[in-house]
């Protein structure tokens, strides 16, 4: 059990581990060294670990590191006894086959990778022979961002054990001069502040960490395990010239434009604040207490219209005014009073928006509108390619719309999408204790308009990125690559026009000094051009259709494999010594929570899984499970449908008892059992089936033999509740269980409890607590577990969010969708299902795979015949 990691995150933030590992013992990292170089602000990163198995037989040693989300993996290699294995980038399907070969043969192929803030991890594990060493190095490449008027490097350390020989050295080298430079993150506290040093000399900038064994293990953040935290690196360059910045070297340049020395443009902004239902709680109180922050903060040039909706729009004036005092303080009150309720109406409200800032256009100010919503669209046009299409005809390249997620209920793709059609950009806000930080922090990003309908002119040059942007906010930097036509520096003349304030202004090369020429040809400037065009090309996959599409997504795919680039589209396959399966690294993809955009599997990684609410896609299994009571409070459950008993075959507690062979504690014989309505969904979107299990009973919720994985969950004995307890088992000995307050996992004899939000790793297994839901995924099988409340009392309610791309799962939430043909309606309905006519009545169930849950109309039949099965099929011994 070499490959025992037990990892703790609390989003984003990262803990020290308090349990010890076993095994850990028999490896020893005798030296770890993470170098980054920037230069023109491209971060090239690489980590070396050098690792010596220390016992006596081969052992699987783990590489296990988290690198910046914004990163490409450009190399990876790994070398055993004299050989080197070295990562091959490979267009995704051509990884993938590797992939399924592996997963086929039973055997665990995949590298965990899940993604955090502002970082993702990259695993991978090998077997070493007895005493012998392997030394694992992993490079990755990132342009740096400009925000807030500066740049961050941010590098992770956790070598996961203290190291003797452990190094953290970056250089930072930029042409411009560096003008100020920090050490920030977890790890720069007083007990580490003697490990860092930092030199600070013009234009180049040294930082060192270098922290003893014994600072390892006693540090703010360190523990037996070592350290685990972040060095974040601060910094900015001079900007002295208004052109900014141009490095060119072997025919490619990159230029950075970031003047500062300009007026600000007063704007106009539209807020379009959701106040649906789910909303709720916390999540309201901090969008409120970021929209006081952000009003506090307009000036009085500044022009702002403030709408929340839900299925119903609320304005707080029909048109935009002044943010002068009076007006600002009227528009606090209507923010206080913003309450969730209702559903959610994206459509209007986003075209409402648009309308204000169409209707109040103003020389010389920059229009920006901004959305922020938690959730999709459920009314109104709820069809997002035709909210998309109305929306980018309402805006017409006015302005931009920038669109802010708030959790991981939104389905961040259609917010991603619909923001790059119209200039802007998308954010996911996390749900956390900072999320209004988050939100104000966002809109101190584009509070300073400094220009607008900026255009990047190169005479002379070519293969461009991309060169026209709407707006330049005070803080940010606009870049721009491409290269030299025939590598002629002489006719090359770069200028930038755009207007400030109403005025159009002009920069450009007067001063004949901006130019700097790489000495040394190392290719880097290239790369920085590859880098960003791979990166607007998959956006431009995002937000085109059809043929243009096509071709963004086949050029994207092609400079990501002559670069060696780990891209959404290209897979790392890392090869290892004979009789080690292959590893497959995909990127993961910013859509939804953490564990979902993890590796897995095919599915994972190119369908998308949809938020809760409204119709699945095809990998998520459509057996949802809805929840009824007995309108009779009596035995035997609901008024019934003509046709065959509901409870044929097996009937509350006498039954429970023979199928389960286990008493619950919980079952007072005196009380009326409580009915627990599924609910069956069907594959075209007709009416659903509902049946009934009455009683408490041990549910076989999703068994996969061939990946050892089983779930099962225990029905409520009493009213008000589903399941009480949902318990997963993999590979023998990692244990998940779910209760409605807490999670307990088991590996081996290391037991955790979570309580609060919570992020752990184990193996292929990773389960992420959040307040009212629990998602685990162990490979490719992602299941969701939610938390509902009824009348004061919790429960719990799985879902299969996706399913194993192969094996043959069995058990509840692996039921395929129901097929029937309605073959009576009057006076009786009657279902032909499989050769097989059901009589039937139409009822309703709750669907408590959504949040809220919905209630839906169905048709109601026997458990027996609406899983075609015996239910005893479905009963299980024990949890
Ligand atoms: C870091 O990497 C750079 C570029 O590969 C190399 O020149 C430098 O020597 C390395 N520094 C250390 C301390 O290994
Ligand atoms: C490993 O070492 C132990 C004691 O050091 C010894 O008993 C055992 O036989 C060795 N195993 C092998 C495979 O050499
Ligand atoms: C832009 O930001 C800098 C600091 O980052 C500040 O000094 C300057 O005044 C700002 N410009 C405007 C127009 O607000
Ligand atoms: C642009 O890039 C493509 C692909 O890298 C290359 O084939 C082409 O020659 C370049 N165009 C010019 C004008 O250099
Ligand atoms: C960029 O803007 C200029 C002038 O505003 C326009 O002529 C040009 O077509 C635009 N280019 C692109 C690629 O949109
Ligand atoms: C540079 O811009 C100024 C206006 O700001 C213009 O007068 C001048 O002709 C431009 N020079 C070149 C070389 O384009
Ligand atoms: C020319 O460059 C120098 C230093 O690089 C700078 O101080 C000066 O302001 C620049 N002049 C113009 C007109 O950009
Ligand atoms: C879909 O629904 C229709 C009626 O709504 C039914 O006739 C048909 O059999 C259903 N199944 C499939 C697979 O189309």
């Amino acid at each position: 059990m070499g490959r025992l990691v037990v990892q703790i995150t609390l989003f984003g933030l990262l803990l020290a581990l308090a349990t010890t590992l076993p095994n850990k013992d028999d490896w020893d990292i005798y030296s770890f060294h993470i170098n980054s170089t920037v230069t023109s602000r491209y971060a090239t990163t690489v980590i070396t670990s050098r690792v010596a198995n220390r016992i006596n037989e081969s052992k699987e040693i783990e590489f296990h590191v988290q690198i910046p989300k914004n990163a490409f993996i450009s190399r990876f290699r790994m070398f055993i006894d004299g050989q080197v294995y070295d990562g091959v980038v490979k267009a995704k399907e051509q990884a993938q086959q590797q992939y399924d070969r592996a997963v086929s043969r039973g055997e665990s192929a995949g590298i965990v990778s899940s993604v955090g803030r502002t970082m993702e991890e990259f695993k991978t594990s090998v077997n070493v022979a007895g005493h012998k060493k392997i030394t694992f190095e992993l490079t990755y490449e990132e342009l740096m961002k400009r925000t807030h008027g500066k740049y961050e490097l941010q590098i992770h350390a956790r070598p996961m054990q203290p190291v003797k020989d452990f190094k953290v050295d970056v250089y930072i080298h930029e042409k411009a001069g560096i003008r100020f430079i920090d050490v920030k993150g977890g790890l720069s506290t007083k007990d580490l502040a003697n490990a860092i040093t930092k030199i600070h000399a013009d234009n180049q900038a040294w930082i060192n960490f270098y922290p003893t064994v014994d600072q390892q293990k006693t540090c703010n953040r360190c523990g037996e395990q070592g350290m685990n935290g972040d060095l974040v690196i601060v910094y900015d360059v001079n900007r002295d010239s208004s052109l900014g910045d141009i490095k060119e070297s072997d025919g490619y340049f990159v230029h950075h434009f970031a003047p500062s020395n300009l007026q600000r443009i007063p704007k106009n902004v539209v807020f379009v604040i959701d106040q649906s239902g789910s909303m709720s709680g916390r999540k309201i109180e901090q969008t409120r207490a970021a929209l006081l922050h952000i009003l506090n903060d307009l000036a009085e040039e500044d022009y702002f219209g403030l709408i929340s909706f839900d299925s119903q729009l609320f304005h707080w004036k029909r048109e935009l005014v002044q943010a002068n005092s009076q007006n600002l303080d009227s528009a606090k009150t209507f923010v206080e009073r913003i309450q969730d309720r209702g559903a959610t109406d994206i459509n209007r409200a986003v075209l409402e928006g648009a309308r204000m800032l169409n209707a109040n256009p103003r020389e010389g100010s920059a229009s920006i509108l901004i959305l922020l919503t938690d959730g999709d669209p459920t009314t109104g046009v709820t069809n997002r390619e035709e909210i998309q299409s109305n929306v980018r005809r309402a805006i017409a390249e006015k302005f931009p719309l920038y669109c802010l997620g708030f959790g991981f209920d939104v389905n961040f793709e259609f917010l991603e999408k619909m923001s790059l059609q119209n200039n802007g950009a998308a954010r996911r806000i996390y749900e956390d204790s900072d999320a209004d930080l988050q939100l104000t922090g966002f809109y101190e990003e584009v509070a300073t308009p400094l220009l607008t309908d900026v255009t990047m002119i190169y005479a002379g040059g070519t293969n461009l990125t991309q060169t026209n942007f709407s707006q330049y906010y005070n803080g940010s930097e606009i870049v721009v690559a491409g290269q030299i036509t025939n590598n002629d520096i002489e006719t090359f003349s770069p200028e930038v026009v755009a207007i400030s304030r109403s005025t159009r202004v002009t920069f450009n090369n007067t001063n004949g000094s901006v130019m700097s020429t790489a000495t040394e040809s190392d290719g880097l400037i290239q790369r920085v051009w590859a880098y960003l065009t791979v990166k607007q090309l998959l956006g431009k996959e995002l937000r085109l259709s059809g043929p243009e599409k096509d071709k963004a997504k086949k050029e994207a795919l092609e400079l990501s494999l002559k670069y060696n680039f780990v891209t959404p589209l290209t897979s790392m396959v890392v090869t290892k010594p004979e009789g080690d399966n292959p590893d497959v690294l995909h990127k993961p993809k910013e859509g939804r929570k953490a564990a979902e955009r993890g590796f897995a599997g095919h599915a994972g990684s190119q369908s998308r899984l949809r938020g809760f609410g409204g119709g699945g896609t095809p990998s998520q299994k459509s057996l949802s499970i809805g929840y009824g009571y007995a309108r009779s409070p009596l035995f035997p459950g609901p008024p019934g449908p003509p046709g065959p008993p509901r409870s044929s075959g097996y009937s509350g507690l006498d039954q429970q008892r023979t199928h389960g062979g286990k008493r619950f504690g919980l079952l007072r014989p005196a009380a009326a059992p409580v009915v627990h309505r599924f609910l069956l969904k069907t594959e075209n979107q007709s009416k659903p089936l509902c049946f009934d299990f009455t009683g408490a009973a041990l549910l076989k919720l999703f068994h996969l033999p061939s990946r050892e994985m089983y779930v099962n969950g225990e029905l409520e004995s009493r009213k008000n509740g589903g399941f009480k307890k949902i318990f997963m088992h993999f590979q023998n000995d990692h244990h998940v269980e779910v209760y409605p307050h807490k999670v307990t996992v088991r590996v081996g004899q290391t037991v955790t409890h979570h309580t609060g939000q919570d992020f752990i790793t184990a193996g292929s297994v990773t389960m992420i607590k959040r307040d009212a839901e629990v998602y685990v995924t162990a490979g490719d099988v992602h299941i969701l577990v939610l938390v509902h409340q009824k009348g004061g009392r919790h429960f719990l309610w799985p879902v299969l969010r996706q399913e194993p791309s192969v094996g043959d799962p069995d058990g509840i939430l692996a039921l395929n969708d129901a097929d029937y043909e309605e073959v009576q309606q009057t006076p009786i309905t009657k279902l032909k299902m499989k050769d097989q006519e059901i009589v039937v009545s139409s009822d309703t169930a709750d669907d408590y795979s959504s949040v809220p849950p919905v209630t839906v109309r169905c048709w109601f039949m026997s458990a027996d015949s609406a899983l075609q099965r015996p239910p005893s099929d479905f009963f299980v011994s024990q949890l």
